[in-house]
């Protein structure tokens, strides 16, 4: 995807703060937020408000939402030229949530197969909001009149929902909205768990082997991927049917760089073992500057207060703009 034009496209994601990222999340999203922060228009935020979605406790939601800022601004998103900032400090998204409430159908949305799976999961509480949560994801992209949206395998289906909903608000009302184009990568957009290598790997998994934090420590990571589940062929390929083996050279490969081709010929004739210890050193490397300039940040609660307030202004200085246009729009009355 190259951008020639003058005017930078823009690129929009948000991370949920419910806890540290895990390696799915880094390189299935915040990898290319990093890359992308350098040619395009970006805007990245913590998506404090799609975490009440399940319930958690508010002191926690309140730090959580300060160390994913941090971790932003540990990525190197260049703050200055983007906006990196909190989502409920921008009050235009849960406005602007409201108005397209009423163009998104009760079907569309209830066939959303992460509500299915997330009310499945917290069946006794089945809330309003995580029903609703793919029209106010939908608000986030559509109010920064987003060109891409960087994110993971797993958020397709929502991403098309807001492609949905923006088509029909223009239909009625003439172009108001950009229609935001999914960016998935090739490699990376959908990270397994290192113990059932079927399933995505997941920062709510209960199992602390099944995945790697970006902030554990060398010792961690080795050892998680020492007990990774594989398969008895013993033979490092990419093939049908080697989940775990699989997931494990999409790991190498994003974090080396190297094709599948490349990895299988390096570790010809090799066992698992040496290909295990390998893929940690890789993930090791990656994850190393960014944990230092997250424990450099952290610690400096003046400067992630600042960068917030900033984002924040900024944030709420485009979105109300496209806010303002829709109210207008559908008719309500500004004075
Ligand atoms: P969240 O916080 O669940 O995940 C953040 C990003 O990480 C990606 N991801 C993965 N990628 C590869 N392999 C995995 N195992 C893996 N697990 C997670 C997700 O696809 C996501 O890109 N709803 C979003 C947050 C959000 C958002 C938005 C995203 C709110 N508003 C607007 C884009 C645009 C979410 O739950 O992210």
């Amino acid at each position: 995807m190259e951008n020639t034009q003058e005017k930078k496209q823009r690129v929009l994601s948000l991370i949920q703060p419910t806890s540290i990222p895990t390696l799915g999340n880094y390189l299935g999203a915040l990898k290319n937020w990093k890359t992308m922060s350098r040619d395009y228009d970006c805007i990245f935020g913590v998506a404090d408000l799609h975490a009440l979605t399940v319930r958690i406790e508010p002191s926690l939601l309140r730090s959580q939402t300060r160390q994913m800022l941090a971790m932003l601004l540990a990525l190197d998103l260049d703050p200055m030229n983007n906006i990196v900032f909190v989502q409920s400090h921008a009050h235009t998204h849960a406005e602007l949530s409201w108005l397209l409430n009423c163009y998104t159908q009760f079907g569309e949305a209830s066939r959303m197969t992460q509500f299915k799976d997330k009310s499945r999961k917290h069946a006794d509480n089945v809330n309003v909001g995580l029903f609703d949560y793919p029209v106010l994801m939908a608000a986030d992209i559509l109010i920064y009149q987003s060109d891409f949206v960087p994110v993971g395998a797993d958020q397709k289906q929502h991403l098309e929902l807001a492609r949905n909903i923006a088509e029909r608000f223009n239909g009625i009302y003439g172009d108001t909205f950009t229609i935001p184009e999914p960016f998935i990568g090739t490699k990376g957009a959908k990270i397994m768990s290192l113990q059932d290598p079927t399933a995505k790997m997941s920062k709510s998994d209960t199992n602390p082997k099944a995945s790697v934090s970006v902030l554990d420590t060398p010792d961690v990571i080795v050892k998680k991927f020492k007990s990774a589940v594989t398969d008895s062929e013993a033979s490092v390929r990419y093939a049908e049917g080697k989940d775990g083996i699989n997931n494990l050279m999409t790991i190498y490969s994003c974090c080396t760089g190297l094709s599948y081709e490349q990895i299988e010929s390096d570790f010809a004739g090799k066992g698992y073992g040496d290909f295990k210890a390998a893929v940690a050193e890789a993930v090791v490397e990656e994850l190393r500057p960014l944990q230092a300039e997250y424990n450099r940040i952290i610690s400096d609660k003046a400067y992630i207060g600042e960068c917030a307030k900033q984002g924040a202004e900024k944030a709420l200085y485009v979105s109300q703009k496209t806010l303002r246009k829709v109210q207008k729009k559908v008719g309500l009355w500004q004075v």
